[in-house]
């Protein structure tokens, strides 16, 4: 069985940090997202791995995988040449995958259990034509939705319906077997112009396929928006963090809870409150950080509070007295302005959102 990783598409709910880079490449925890979703493919011993790339970020993607060794599997690149869909995104994928059986992965999804179990039932019984993911959610207008029977088939679908007929969404993991390319064939472009594995799995079950599910009770993170993104570092924090410090701590500093410190990382005169990450290269100095916080590498935090926020490598924060709930990209410097009677002074890129203090 192969793997098929999708790692295009344009990222727009997650401007600005999507200008300049693939929305599956930013970190949760210090880690690509996209790491997350290669080690639950591996775990359940899927090590062929076809990555579906745009032409924008796809470069971006490919340095950041590398050829797979690192993580003991084989990747081949695939450029989807403009985002005309996921069932499109797999059209473009028959050659790599041939005649195999394969596992569809949203790069930019992260749920909290292994895809093992789900994987291993599918393979062992050649009945079935495809196998998804649901999610109970409060919002299924905003998914793929799905409607299943009691004898746990999936009976129709509907691409983010604006009357959902239930409340299970499509988590972006989806297994099939060469007989959805027949029903990819068969659809048409959706209302935003795409092609939707949605409604392609809903043409192979009307051509008679059988589709089963599985539903996903750990916790789910379709990593869209800021808040989503901060819940995805909260969550994978408190879930996966292992206490370990190799880099610097100095005497005068307190770590509480659960701390990692990358090596090559510095900590002078601080308190840091796990759950908290912190990356090689990076500087806290007179500074109290955490809980719920990711500090990336080379990033400097000095005079300043920083609490339940994740800093991309290279950042400075520097004599800020409370930095909460905050996403900052990769070299962002937030500290006072120079004197001038309570003015701001900003350079800030295309649409970033600045909260300040009111009045
Ligand atoms: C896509 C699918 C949708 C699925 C979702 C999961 O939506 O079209 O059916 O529920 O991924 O993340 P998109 O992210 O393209 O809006």
């Amino acid at each position: 069985m192969k793997g098929l990783v999708l790692s295009g598409g344009a990222g727009t709910r997650l401007r600005p940090l999507t200008y300049t880079g693939a929305k599956q490449l930013v970190p949760v925890a210090n880690r690509p997202i996209l790491f997350y979703v290669i080690d639950n493919l591996i775990d359940a011993g899927i090590d062929d791995i076809g990555i579906i790339i745009s032409p924008e970020t796809g470069r971006e993607v490919e340095a950041a995988l590398g050829d797979g060794s690192a993580f003991g599997a084989r990747f081949t690149f695939i450029v989807q040449d403009r985002p005309a869909g996921l069932a499109h995104a797999v059209l473009t994928a028959r050659s790599y995958l041939g005649d195999s059986d394969f596992v569809m992965y949203l790069g930019d999804n992260l749920i909290g259990t292994k895809i093992r179990q789900s994987v291993a039932e599918f393979r062992a019984d050649p009945s079935l034509a495809g196998w998804v993911m649901l999610k109970e959610v409060e919002n299924p207008s905003q998914f793929g939705v799905a409607v299943v029977d009691a004898a746990g088939n999936v009976t129709s679908l509907v691409e983010k319906p604006a009357v959902p007929p239930s409340n299970l969404a499509l988590v972006g993991i989806y297994f099939f077997r060469t007989s959805v390319f027949d029903a990819i064939l068969r659809i048409a472009p959706s209302r935003r112009g795409e092609l939707e594995i949605t409604d392609a799995i809903a043409k192979l079950i009307e051509l008679g396929g059988k589709v089963r599910f599985a539903r996903v009770t750990s916790w789910w993170l379709d990593t869209g928006k800021k808040d989503d993104m901060l819940l995805a570092n909260d969550t994978v924090l408190d879930e996966w963090l292992v206490h370990d410090v190799a880099g610097e701590v100095c005497p005068a500093s307190r770590l509480v809870g659960r701390v990692r410190v990358a090596p090559g990382a510095k900590i002078e005169r601080s308190t840091v409150r796990g759950p908290v990450i912190i990356g090689a290269g990076a500087t806290i100095r007179d500074a109290r950080v955490g809980p719920f916080t990711s500090i990336g590498e080379r990033v400097l935090v000095e005079r300043s509070t920083v609490e339940h926020s994740v800093l991309m490598e290279g950042a400075h924060i520097s004599d800020i007295r409370r930095l909460e709930d905050s996403l900052i990209g990769k070299r962002v410097c937030v500290r006072p302005s120079s004197a001038r009677h309570g003015s701001l002074s900003l350079m800030v890129g295309d649409d970033c959102v600045v909260e300040i203090e009111g009045g």
